[in-house]
């Protein structure tokens, strides 16, 4: 199984520098100087059998940054499942920003998986390097792996037989 992580961050070195939502890639005329990025985002989206999508949150809600990148496809998520991790300086850890998550990636069809994995005191709890000291975020990240795992194969089975007309 291949997942994708989708980042949310506008850190330096994070971002894929796209302009402003144009329309759907699928539709898109060639000539477009963001065309050659997007294809390649769009190949790799089609080759995954699920998505991470690890947001921040921004006055409660997604990051701009975030359904800037997503919302340029479609047919890319169709009938894989996806899992949120949400991550917040303070004590809630995004869960705010999650939340609307999971509506909106079931708009983009690829429907979240029930475990969801906030990191609360993101600031404190995750070194720069992206490793944790952390023992409940540990089990809990593997508990939320195991079920997207779950999830993809169960997914990709079906796939794999037709997609519903
Ligand atoms: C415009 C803006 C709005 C924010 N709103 C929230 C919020 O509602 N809740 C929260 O916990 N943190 C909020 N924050 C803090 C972010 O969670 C924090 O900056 C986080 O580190 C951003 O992720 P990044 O560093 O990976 O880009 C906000 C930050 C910005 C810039």
């Amino acid at each position: 199984m291949k997942f994708a992580v989708i980042l949310s961050s506008v850190r330096p070195g994070r971002v894929y520098d796209l302009p402003m939502l144009l329309g759907r890639f699928a539709y898109m005329d060639k000539n477009e100087p963001s065309y050659s990025k997007l294809s390649e985002i769009s190949d790799i989206l089609r080759s995954c059998d699920a998505f991470i999508v690890c947001s921040a949150e921004y006055n409660f809600n997604i990051p701009p940054a975030l359904t800037n990148l997503m919302n340029y496809f479609l047919e890319e998520y169709k009938y894989k499942p996806s899992a949120i991790c949400c991550y917040s300086p303070g004590s809630f850890g995004g869960i705010r920003a999650g939340s609307v998550l999971r509506s909106y990636l079931d708009g983009l069809g690829c429907p979240s998986i029930p475990k969801m994995f906030p990191i609360p005191s993101v600031n404190n709890s995750v070194k720069e390097d992206g490793t944790t000291d952390n023992e409940t975020l540990k089990k809990s990240l593997a508990g939320f792996l195991l079920e997207l795992e779950w999830y993809a194969e169960a997914l990709s089975a079906q796939r794999a037989k037709g997609l519903p007309q």
